[in-house]
């Protein structure tokens, strides 16, 4: 299976990231549309921003929803206009989002949709995957993505006129030349080998010094390279195993975790498979998930907060930070919790972390910090 079979769709196209494949995608959209305007919510990859100002586009924030931890739906309705060149739904941390609420709402305003399934890759919604809803989707195989080759990005369309702008643009991308592509290929066998579960426990303070922890101010935009490519045809058929464990994890901790006191999880899409990126879970009380962070981290275990702020406390977009136009983002941000669900997970270690979280919640640690 390769990914143009999974999606069926009868466009693809592959570069160096996701964020390479958003930026492309914009600039064929710009040659369309003189719309200038791109929605995306509040608190997703603040990197996002980079090519969308990068093509000459005006970004513009919706809320997300506390209960599906997605782009809110009537936030989005309030920021809407005529002037939206597209939506940008991103399926966040593998939590399908709902694309008929918002394929509904673009085609009142003739609008594009671009769906961002960068983390999302394997996730259903009535059995098709996640990135083939909008106009054009998007995928990414970054580090710590569904499906990673050290890096990557994928865009997936049936749009006739779309694709042949994104054929102009794409055709105009760099390849690297053979020393750069050799110590990509040099890499991704380091990663590969780094990241089982015997290296990752020696390795994993230097394999998390390998993560993007600053804030990026540009991206470099080129071709996939054909090892990549390889590697990639490779793991995918494997994929389906990877995702179902992704699944599982997830599964296993929703059950473990639902209705309890002091935090909150994401309310699922019905008819959808939510193949998790990482366990989103949302705490009452921001101390408390300090201190669990803490507890968490040193068994070995990796849970990370993520982006500390929403992208309007990132980027200066012009918004009046004082009245929060966005305070379920800012509310997030602070609180959220993200457990590992990757494949070298497993139930034993999942347990382990299930146990901190409630022994917490059950002596009562967070109704302590509550003000
Ligand atoms: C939701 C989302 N969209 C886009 C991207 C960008 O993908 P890449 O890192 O491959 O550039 C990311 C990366 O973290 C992401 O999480």
């Amino acid at each position: 299976m390769t990914i143009k079979s999974y999606t069926n769709k009868k466009y693809c196209y592959f570069a160096n990231s996701g964020t390479t494949a958003f930026y492309v995608i914009l600039k064929a959209l710009r040659r369309i549309s003189k719309k200038t305007e791109v929605i995306l919510p509040a608190y997703t990859a603040p990197s996002l921003i980079l090519p969308i100002k990068k093509a000459g586009l005006k970004p513009v924030l919706c809320d997300i929803s506390l209960k599906t931890f997605n782009m809110d739906i009537k936030s989005l309705n309030k920021c809407i206009n005529e002037n939206t060149l597209c939506i940008v739904p991103v399926h966040m941390f593998g939590l399908p989002i709902d694309m008929d609420a918002i394929m509904k709402i673009a085609q009142q305003y003739s609008t594009f949709v671009v769906e961002d399934a960068a983390s999302s890759l394997g996730a259903t919604i009535n059995s098709q995957p996640t990135g083939v809803f909008g106009d054009v989707g998007f995928y990414s195989f970054n580090r710590g993505k569904n499906l990673s080759t050290l890096s990557g990005g994928c865009i997936v369309t049936d749009n006739e006129e779309i694709a042949k702008e994104i054929e102009l643009e794409y055709t105009s991308l760099p390849k690297l030349g053979l020393n750069a592509r050799l110590k990509i290929a040099a890499r991704l066998i380091a990663l590969a080998v780094a990241v089982r579960p015997l290296f990752y426990t020696i390795l994993y303070k230097k394999i998390s010094k390998l993560k993007h922890t600053t804030l990026h101010t540009d991206f470099d935009s080129f071709i996939y390279t054909n090892f990549q490519a390889g590697v990639g045809c490779a793991l995918f058929g494997h994929a389906s195993k990877i995702f179902n464990k992704r699944y599982d994890h997830g599964a296993f901790l929703f059950d473990m975790l639902k209705g309890l006191k002091g935090i909150m999880l994401p309310k699922l899409l019905p008819h959808s498979v939510s193949v998790f990126n990482q366990f989103p879970i949302l705490f009452g009380n921001e101390e408390f998930k300090e201190i669990l962070y803490k507890k968490i981290n040193e068994t070995g275990i990796e849970s990370t907060k993520l982006y500390p702020d929403p992208i309007h406390r990132i980027y200066n977009l012009g918004y009046d930070l004082d009245k929060d136009p966005f305070p379920n983002a800012t509310y997030f941000s602070r609180r959220l919790l993200l457990i590992p669900t990757h494949p070298f997970m497993d139930i034993e270690k999942l347990s382990i972390i299930v146990k901190i979280i409630k022994d917490g919640l059950l002596s009562g640690m967070h109704v302590r910090y509550d003000t």
